[in-house]
């Protein structure tokens, strides 16, 4: 387990970014990620705002892109267990999740087949996405979102690109998480779980608007858009959570 920062103050180190961002490059964050809700699978509905929270993603999601059941083709990136997937399942023609850990899918898929759903109309699949021809069955997608994830993926310049590959032209791209907080992981001392959930928090600030700007036109998605959809509690602490959007350019 890593040294957090806790760790060096308390040996009366200062604290050193330059070491952190070194360790972090070094550190596989995917790996750990898988791990960790691996083994985390059956706490995923705990936290007080989760209900809430999938809540207030669904109104953004349907506020941001026009879902049609006849029609639309989603991907949920980094999908957890479906909580926000089930919520849009009735808005979309079929839905494939994405995870790198094989718990949560199998538990996504595991509540697909008890709500009655086929796999052709919902499913999820463990993978590690590269944007390349072939993958998926060269499916691609009129839209795709990806929730509170963002802060656990170190490469996110990457995914994004990764994720615009599998855009339709003109197919929408939404992510949501945390903007500008205070660590994240401070919040989880008191939990004796500060090490464990550092393991897995590549961001632990959250995002600010330019960095996700950036990393959207730099992956070529235009129109893009930043809201706030919720303050809340999350982990304890106060924070905002934002919605961004952008599009691919029609070929
Ligand atoms: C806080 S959960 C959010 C899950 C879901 N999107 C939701 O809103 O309920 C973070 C998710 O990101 C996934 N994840 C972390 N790193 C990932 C990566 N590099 N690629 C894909 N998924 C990843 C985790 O396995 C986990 O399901």
């Amino acid at each position: 387990m890593s040294d957090g920062p806790h760790s060096h103050s308390r040996h009366g180190h200062v604290h050193d970014h330059d070491h952190d961002h070194k360790h972090q490059e070094e550190h596989d964050f995917a790996a750990a990620n898988a791990k960790y809700f691996d083994e985390n699978v059956h706490k995923f509905e705990q936290h007080p705002f989760a209900k809430e929270l999938a809540s207030r993603q669904l109104t953004a999601y349907l506020g941001a892109y026009p879902f049609d059941e006849e029609k639309t083709v989603m991907m949920d990136f980094a999908c957890g267990i479906g909580m926000v997937s089930r919520e849009l399942a009735p808005y979309t023609k079929q839905i494939v999740g994405i995870d790198i850990s094989q718990g949560l899918v199998d538990e996504f898929n595991l509540r697909v087949n008890n709500q009655g759903l086929t796999p052709d109309e919902m499913k999820a699949v463990c993978v590690h996405l590269k944007g390349v021809e072939g993958e998926l069955d060269n499916l691609k997608f009129d839209v795709i979102i990806c929730g509170m994830a963002y802060h656990h993926i170190q490469d996110i310049a990457g995914t994004t690109q990764t994720l615009a590959f599998f855009l339709k032209p003109g197919g929408v791209l939404l992510v949501n998480d945390m903007l500008d907080v205070d660590d994240i992981t401070d919040n989880f001392k008191d939990l004796k779980k500060q090490a464990d959930f550092e393991h897995v928090v590549a961001h632990k600030h959250g995002f600010d608007e330019p960095t996700i700007r950036k990393v959207f036109e730099d992956a070529g998605l235009v129109k893009f858009e930043l809201n706030i959809i919720a303050k809340a509690k999350y982990h304890k602490f106060p924070t905002k959570i934002f919605i961004a959007k952008g599009t691919k350019p029609e070929a």
